[in-house]
């Protein structure tokens, strides 16, 4: 275990933010720490100028701290009985009004939230009606989830996730297993949209009815929560649904009275004024 001082992770911040154009300077501290530790001792860093220097003269060692910083944790059909009320109440909403939903997972990881996503939609039937977006700030994390595999050991775990969602079938249905992983079925997610996009860097890039950030914000310090909610807002059409993680709030940030909250046990929100 390193000791850290403030004044380090500020350095490492100001040059990957200056010389890369990734801003973690509003990462929540204590969890951002945790992460530089993890990568002093991963790599045999004896400090964070060490680190920093390697940053300088590697450009690519740049994508290897993202990928270390950001925490990509995730499940299919995690918190399942959320999955059940998207499936049973929120799209079915939606289609009361609307032909067609365009969806953005933000912070997507892996892609197990949208590989949940395309699975639940087809056995609603209504695949062809949903546009899915899925983005992400770390390159490599993007390029697994375009390949759509998923390590073969995490398969136990998704699938009671799935019993639990009550899906209609069973989930090795949409999945061969080959060299201990799952490929999932391609045309599940031949229509996804992959992108790279910084939710803190970058801009509003499209209008959505549903739009995803679970357990993304949780790695944020207030201010930042409060910058991207704002985007995730202004993202939204009126009467779009903003979805979080379960250990996240709306409560505290600027832009609540903007929302009503639709079911507060799955942190499920409706916008109801621009
Ligand atoms: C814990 S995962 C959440 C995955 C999925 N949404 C879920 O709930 O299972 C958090 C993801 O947020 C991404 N992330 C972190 N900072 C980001 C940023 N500034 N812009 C976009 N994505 C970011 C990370 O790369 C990581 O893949």
């Amino acid at each position: 275990m390193h000791n850290i001082e403030i004044t380090d992770l500020k350095k490492l911040t100001q040059m990957v933010k200056d010389a890369y154009g990734y801003d973690f300077t509003n990462y929540a501290m204590s969890s951002f720490r945790r992460r530089v530790n993890r990568i002093l001792e991963l790599y045999n860093f004896t400090s964070v100028s060490n680190l920093i220097d390697k940053i300088k003269v590697q450009p690519a060692f740049v994508e290897e701290v993202v990928n270390e910083i950001t925490v990509n944790v995730t499940e299919m059909f995690r918190d399942p009985s959320f999955w059940r009320e998207v499936r049973d109440h929120i799209i079915p909403n939606i289609l009361l009004n609307h032909k067609s939903i365009n969806v953005w997972h933000a912070g997507c990881s892996s892609g197990e939230e949208v590989f949940s996503m395309a699975i639940l939609l087809r056995e609603m039937g209504i695949s062809d009606k949903v546009k899915l977006i899925a983005t992400d700030l770390d390159n490599s994390i993007l390029n697994k989830a375009k390949k759509a595999t998923i390590p073969i050991k995490n398969m136990e775990l998704n699938e009671k996730n799935y019993i639990r969602f009550q899906g209609s079938a069973s989930l090795s249905k949409y999945y061969k297993e080959q060299n201990g992983h799952a490929v999932l079925n391609p045309a599940l997610v031949e229509n996804v949209s992959f992108r790279k996009h910084d939710l803190v860097q970058g801009g509003i890039f499209n209008k959505f009815d549903l739009v995803l950030c679970r357990n993304v914000m949780i790695y944020f310090n207030q201010n930042l929560q409060n910058d991207v909610l704002k985007k995730l807002h202004e993202s939204l059409f009126k009467y779009g649904y903003l979805i979080i993680g379960s250990k996240e709030s709306l409560i505290w940030c600027e832009i609540a009275n903007k929302f009503i909250v639709v079911n507060n046990e799955e942190k499920i929100y409706k916008k109801i004024r621009e």
